[in-house]
């Protein structure tokens, strides 16, 4: 039997944080060996938001290195930038089409990046709808994401059967798939919300390649409730509760190993050790990245993932114009 198709992706708009590791990176490393792979830099869905040029090239950069530093096999998996296959544009267009407005306005996402904003640019608005075309190109059966990505899910989901419906059965419905434990990794100075990358507050996220010492500090200034039980309980101890889901992913640990570990010790060296663990799970990523980095063979990688990938999404464009009635030459 072949093996299930799985796609997935990161914007690359400022430094990958902790909440993307744990959130989706994890999943695409682990997910290589049994799946066949499509992971890619979404430098499309980027420019959704002003972006400088060179910024944007070093950001690609950065973030292919991650993903390579992470663990992905480029010789298993298939990683490549989304402007590369320009069948990404022209699907999203054509997805784009096929949604209606009411879905999109009902996207959090785009409320929370539009909230306050004087100006919002409509590919901010469209942006599920390219999101939607990168997955349905591939015949993607998983979808490796975080959990703030469950709402695009849907949408891809309906898209896909409306056009199935319209058009005749051309694609495959796909499923997220999210980490059990730490789907959401929280803020660290406000647990209501999703640790990120475009926080203005440095101290609120973790970046993948912050300094040990940089982390040690985040983590012991991170916001814990009065109490001093680690306890697992998000409604009662949010905070509390997201540094252990951070604890379990980057230890490799259960909640229940914790909470016996720490019972009645407070929550000073629980944090200590947490810093500890987060160290010994990023100092490694951010050693291979370094030698990725200087080692010139992205951009190798990157033409050969293309490839790779432009095969797969070339074939699905055809079906989908043929379908619809565009005159295929
Ligand atoms: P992006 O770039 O915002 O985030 C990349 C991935 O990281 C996950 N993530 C988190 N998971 C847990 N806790 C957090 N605090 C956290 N922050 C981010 C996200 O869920 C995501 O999986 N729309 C997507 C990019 C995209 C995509 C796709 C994803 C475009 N096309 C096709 C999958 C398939 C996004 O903006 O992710």
């Amino acid at each position: 039997m072949s093996k299930l198709r799985v796609l997935s992706g990161m914007q690359p708009s400022g430094q990958l944080t902790l909440g993307n590791y744990i959130g989706a990176l994890k999943n695409y490393v682990k997910l290589q060996h049994t799946h066949d792979c499509y992971f890619m830099v979404v430098d499309l869905h980027a420019v959704t938001v002003p972006q400088e040029p060179e910024k944007l090239k070093d950001q690609s950069e950065a973030v292919t290195a991650l993903y390579l530093a992470a663990g992905i096999d480029p010789n298993v998996a298939t990683v490549f930038l989304q402007s590369t296959v320009s069948a990404h544009a022209e699907l999203g267009w054509l997805m784009t089409t096929l949604t209606y407005m009411g879905e999109l306005e009902r996207m959090t996402q785009f409320k929370d990046k539009a909230a306050g904003k004087e100006s919002v640019g409509a590919g901010l608005f469209t942006y599920p709808s390219l999101m939607a075309a990168d997955i349905l190109l591939y015949d993607t059966a998983l979808v490796p994401v975080g959990d703030d990505q469950t709402q695009h899910l849907e949408l891809t989901r309906d898209l896909a059967h409306r056009f199935n419906q319209r058009y005749g059965d051309t694609f495959a419905i796909p499923k997220g798939y999210f980490p059990e434990v730490g789907a959401r990794i929280m803020s660290l100075d406000d647990a209501s919300k999703k640790m990120s990358k475009s926080s203005p507050n440095a101290g609120s996220y973790i970046a993948m390649l912050d300094a040990p010492d940089v982390i040690r500090k985040k983590i012991s200034r991170a916001v814990t409730d009065s109490g001093r039980e680690v306890k697992f309980d998000p409604q009662n101890k949010p905070e509390v509760s997201n540094l252990i889901s951070i604890y379990a992913q980057c230890a490799d640990k259960t909640i229940a190993e914790i909470e016996a570990q720490y019972e009645g010790q407070g929550y000073g060296p629980f944090k200590k050790d947490l810093a500890e663990a987060v160290v010994a799970a990023l100092e490694p990523i951010q050693q291979r990245y370094a030698e990725i980095r200087s080692s010139g063979e992205l951009y190798d990688i990157l033409r050969q993932g293309k490839e790779r990938a432009e095969a797969q999404a070339e074939q699905m464009l055809k079906r989908v114009k043929e379908k619809m009635g565009y005159v295929v030459l």
